[in-house]
């Protein structure tokens, strides 16, 4: 019987045609979850991207799963621990949309800076106002990162371009490391005060959820502007709303929620509010490294070949 392969979200055609020249490849909506239990009663191996959520159910009702993987960073959707206890293997495509996600948070940055999608809702309605969107210069402000692994350092890394000072909360880099990249390493709460920018770029753990909450935005240098295009709920979205409100946070862009699909959210409401739907890594490049890596992978798999690393 030819193994069937289970893919629950878009991926890139290049990655579907490497599978199909072995394996039957089979396509579900990975956030329904009966379609998607139905379908992984056959499947030797999934492929998902954020949306689907690969828990003990959905990897029980897969008698047959060999293989998970993510066409992504991180796995903060599947459940590895189960997966293990299985003995399936998890993989995933680690470095695959790093620059994508990068150059996502700095163009919410700069969005936010100089109200481009404001301004550009209010010209498509008719109106030509130039005070009303006056923004603010990157060049000599503070940028605050929070979390340099590599999507946090190849934002400094173009942010540092924009000739801002940078500096970075992260207790897993040492400051040498640090310097050699022009940042300055500072704990949580000298970022929170310093900062006229942040961007968060944590991956996602019990440790990092609710990171940026009330507390916390209670210490920001007033007219901030935070960026998140990590994961959602690593802020607050309600506090956020809320020091928006109070005029304390003075921008917000903004890929990621706590809970996605997200169409409605107290965020929604603001005016210097950018909004995306988890972008971050929807660029053709980043979809064709991710899917193409995982799609590799999947086959060695199944091939019970050694997978290296992606
Ligand atoms: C990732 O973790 O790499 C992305 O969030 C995946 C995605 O875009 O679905």
């Amino acid at each position: 019987m030819t193994p069937v392969v289970l893919i629950t979200e878009e991926l890139a055609p290049a990655a579907i045609d490497i599978l199909a020249q072995e394996f039957e490849v089979r396509h579900v909506d990975g956030t329904d979850r009966g379609a998607l239990f139905a379908a992984l009663a056959e499947a030797e191996a999934v492929i998902v991207r954020s949306a689907t959520q690969m828990d003990a159910a959905a990897i029980e009702a897969a008698p047959k799963l060999r293989v998970i993987a993510r066409a992504g960073v991180g796995l903060d959707n599947v459940e590895v621990p189960a997966a293990t206890a299985r003995g399936i293997m998890v993989v995933n495509a680690p470095t695959s949309n790093i620059v994508s996600t990068a150059e996502q948070a700095a163009a919410l940055l700069l969005s936010t800076a100089r109200n481009t999608v404001a301004a550009s809702a209010s010209l498509k309605a008719g109106e030509w106002q130039r005070s009303k969107y006056t923004g603010v210069e990157l060049a000599g402000k503070t940028v605050g990162v929070i979390g340099l692994g590599r999507v946090g350092v190849l934002f400094a890394q173009r942010m540092a371009a924009f000739g801002t000072r940078l500096i970075a909360h992260d207790p897993y880099v040492q400051p040498a490391r640090a310097a050699q990249l022009g940042v300055r390493m500072v704990g949580l709460e000298e970022l929170l005060r310093e900062a006229d920018f942040i961007s968060i770029h944590v991956t996602k753990t019990p440790e990092t959820v609710g990171l940026l909450g009330a507390r916390e935005l209670a210490l920001v240098k007033p007219g901030v502007r935070i960026v998140n295009a990590a994961r959602g709920g690593i802020i607050d979205e309600q506090a956020l709303a809320d020091a928006l409100a109070e005029g304390r946070v003075g921008g917000v862009g903004i890929d990621v929620y706590a809970k996605e699909p997200c169409t409605s959210s107290p965020l929604f409401a603001f005016d210097n509010v950018v909004c995306t739907p988890h972008l971050g890594a929807s660029t053709h490049e980043a979809q064709d490294k991710a899917g193409t890596a995982v799609a590799r992978s999947v086959k060695l798999a199944l091939q019970g070949e050694f997978v290296p690393d992606a």
